[in-house]
């Protein structure tokens, strides 16, 4: 059975080979493992809630409205990265056998409604349809949002990817040199100079504005192990919490998990997008494995 619906998640498993599989909360629609040919690919806290209690530490959660903490009066009273990620979607049903692809579906009224209603005056209308595409080595997350509403509203999106590595220390994140960054560590922008960016600590940096042209590869000792492409989402945070920050998570397990992920977050979190009445959106992220290096200038 290529497809799996079960009560709180659903299955999807490669046509070709039974250990190729994406699995699925459909609380916050949160892809919680990705596996190619029996490997995971995806970091998930062993202390991740997986009951829709809270947002899940790992995997795949989805960023909407807000990425963050904003002062934007549209979003300002929110949590941190809004309300998509602690939402329970509606699982829409596969769209194609092969490559196997399924969909879930989220409207204001499935929405977290203590959340959804921070958002502006807590009546935005608004559609969000998630698909979700298993091929042989990648998967793809599209996301298509439309605005059903009578009036304009503005969000962000963002794939919050955590990515696993065997050792951080190894990693490197290539094609950033040149962009501009906003570090939230040091709460300052700069450009990037560094030829690739490595980790010795904690990291927390969005840079704006990366032409979707420039693949991101995350490297492990001169391996490619990750590669991730972008179709629409112009920015990129790069996010690891190194030792202090992941002590002061509850649900960060092991703490020195830290070493085993990274995450590469494609979005649109430097600036909001505004939709009028009857507007459409979409942005979409691909993961793939594949080893040739690739450096890019532009
Ligand atoms: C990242 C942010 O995207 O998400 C970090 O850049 C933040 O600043 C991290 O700490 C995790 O956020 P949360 O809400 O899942 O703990």
């Amino acid at each position: 059975m290529p497809i799996t619906n079960n009560d709180d998640e659903v299955i999807i498993t490669s046509p070709s080979n039974g250990k190729t599989q994406l699995k699925v909360l459909k609380y916050g629609a949160t892809v919680y493992s990705w596996t190619v040919n029996g490997k995971e690919q995806l970091w998930l806290s062993d202390a991740a809630k997986l009951d829709g209690s809270k947002p899940v530490r790992g995997g795949i959660p989805l960023v909407f409205p807000v990425f963050g903490k904003s002062t934007d009066a549209s979003v300002s009273k929110m949590p941190q990265h809004g309300f998509a990620r602690r939402s329970t979607w509606e699982f829409l049903g596969q769209t194609t056998e092969n490559p196997p692809a399924v969909q879930f579906g989220l409207g204001p009224e499935l929405a977290d409604q203590e959340v959804y209603s921070k958002w502006d005056n807590g009546d935005n209308d608004f559609t969000l349809v998630l698909t979700l595409t298993l091929e042989n080595d990648s998967i793809r997350t599209r996301i298509d949002i439309s605005n059903p509403d009578k009036k304009p509203w503005k969000f962000n999106w963002l794939f919050h990817s955590y990515l696993k590595v065997d050792d951080i220390e190894d990693v490197l994140v290539n094609n950033l040199p040149g962009e501009i960054c906003y570090d939230q560590v040091i709460e300052e922008s700069y450009e990037e100079r560094e030829p690739a960016v490595n980790f010795a600590g904690e990291l927390d940096r969005i840079y704006q504005n990366v032409s979707t042209k420039k693949l991101l590869q995350v490297i492990e000792m001169g391996k490619v192990v990750h590669n991730v492409r972008r179709k629409n989402l112009p920015d990129v945070v790069i996010w690891n919490p190194w030792t202090d920050k992941s002590k002061g998570m509850a649900d960060f397990e092991p703490k020195n998990g830290y070493l085993k992920m990274i995450c590469v977050e494609p979005g649109y979190v430097h600036d909001f997008v505004t939709l009028k009445p009857g507007e459409k959106w979409s942005g979409e992220q691909i993961i793939y494995k594949g080893d040739a290096v690739k450096m890019q200038s532009v």
